[in-house]
């Protein structure tokens, strides 16, 4: 492509080393579809005829059947997409393919290529979230009532319904989606047009390019538009937030389907045996939405950390933004269609989760708030129960039978109503709370909105 001012081949090492066909090949819908509407702004500057044009669209899109179809040969020695495909359109349709590149570069091209595939990728990611979504509130609904305990320190602290405990899933992935949505609409704005990075003598319609690309408008500096991967680092940020929320929902199943825990039973379809130990059933999806994670965060690192010191404007270096882009889409999406098949079928153990639940000293807190409502001071009241507790502790009676009045007159017997998970969770009415009513109206609020 650059033969005029060479009179060596490129060493094929280097070849090896700098080409990126091997994974931008996967651009190429993309970079079909820009290259489409590049040249129908060349047919009305005139710059192409009416024929030319038609060559160039009917070749382009026999191209992308081929690859499409596995019949295209990729050749490192065209290094990467955009070489690839000129370079055949030409051999295709002759001469007017080699008038396609007038007034582009592959700065910008690979630049609109990029903002399309995550566009693209960013709709499907969004999809599967919302799948997922739906998955917990189903089995929030069937599980809207059943209690189990709330941990703060992964310390047994509070009862709340196993329905609610899913439902603060679904709040963060709905956060994400907002996240990909933000980015999305920041992200649609056209390069091209912006050349190798002070756009052309040669002005063709941009914002006629921009609508056939589906863009919202164009991008404004020239420079900047060719510098940009800043909407690329957003969407390995949002898909890494998300996968830590789905790491950390891999945490709590972990934890659940331990013996010690014993809240959920996997399905076998989505656990795994021990090539040793016979009685072992591993959740291994969970470890591995956990473990993947890592990957995620580290391709957000990897691409920021290629930026930090770019000079304007187009540098190799923005080559290695693919590698980490792709496999974050990949990774995500896989993460994400598998903890929707597996939490589909995983079924809550509500006896044991209600068992966990029934310790009195989770309604500790609600004994405090029983005294709040005579009239004592709350600092006072949460010294008064302590002071219960620790006799519970220490005596071995559980709270609820202890003689409280014995242990401060502030106390009352009416108080010992508070010992109920029934009575407790009605209680939580205030928005956000647990209380079962709550609850149920979450899940018919996500229904209808999902
Ligand atoms: N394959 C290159 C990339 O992904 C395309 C742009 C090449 N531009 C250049 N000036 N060498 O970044």
């Amino acid at each position: 492509m650059w033969k005029g001012r060479f009179s060596q081949d490129t060493s094929s090492l280097v070849q090896r080393f700098g080409e990126s066909i091997s994974y931008d090949w996967r651009l190429f819908p993309h970079d079909i579809a820009g290259s489409i509407a590049h040249a129908r702004a060349q047919l009305k500057a005139g710059l192409l005829t009416e024929e030319e044009f038609s060559a160039i669209e009917k070749g382009l899109l026999e191209i992308e059947i081929d690859i499409r179809e596995g019949r295209f040969e990729f050749k490192t020695s065209l290094e990467d997409i955009h070489m690839n495909i000129e370079s055949e359109l030409t051999k295709r349709i002759g001469a007017a393919g080699g008038k396609l590149h007038t007034a582009r570069s592959r700065n910008d091209q690979v630049a609109t290529d990029t903002r399309l595939y995550c566009r693209t990728q960013i709709d499907g990611i969004s999809g599967a979230i919302h799948d997922l979504q739906k998955t917990l509130v189903g089995k929030a609904e069937q599980y809207a009532a059943s209690v189990m305990p709330g941990y703060t320190h992964l310390q047994r602290g509070q009862p709340v319904t196993v329905g609610h405990h899913l439902l603060a899933y679904v709040e963060m992935l709905q956060r994400d989606k907002g996240r990909l949505n933000d980015c999305r609409r920041r992200l649609n704005v056209s390069p091209l047009g912006s050349g190798a990075l002070a756009g052309s003598t040669i002005n063709l319609d941009r914002e006629a390019i921009a609508e056939e690309l589906g863009f919202d408008g164009v991008t404004r500096n020239s420079m900047d538009a060719i510098a940009d991967r800043d909407y690329i680092a957003e969407l390995l940020f949002v898909i890494s937030m998300c996968g830590v929320h789905l790491s950390r929902l891999s945490e709590d199943l972990i934890l659940w389907c331990s013996s010690e825990f014993g809240f959920v039973a996997l399905s076998d379809a989505h656990t795994t045996g021990s090539s040793l130990m016979p009685q072992k059933k591993n959740p291994d999806v969970c470890e591995l939405t956990r473990g993947k994670t890592g990957r995620l965060v580290g391709n957000l690192m990897n691409l920021l950390v290629a930026m930090k010191g770019l000079p304007l404007t187009y540098n190799r270096d923005l080559q290695e933004d693919k590698p980490p882009l792709f496999d974050s889409v990949d990774t995500i999406l896989l993460v994400l269609a598998v903890n929707t098949e597996m939490i589909a079928a995983m079924e809550m153990r509500e006896d044991r989760c209600l068992a966990a639940a029934s310790d009195p000293m989770l309604l500790a807190t609600d004994l405090a708030d029983a005294l709040v409502k005579s009239g004592v001071p709350f600092r006072t009241a949460h010294e008064l129960v302590g002071k219960a507790v620790a006799e519970s502790v220490k005596s071995g009676v559980p709270l609820d039978a202890l003689d409280l009045t014995a242990i401060d007159p502030a106390y009352t017997d009416a108080m010992k109503s508070v010992f109920s998970l029934e009575t407790a969770l009605a209680a939580r009415t205030n928005p956000g709370a647990p209380s079962v009513a709550n609850v149920k109206r979450e899940i018919e609020r996500w229904k209808a909105s999902l």
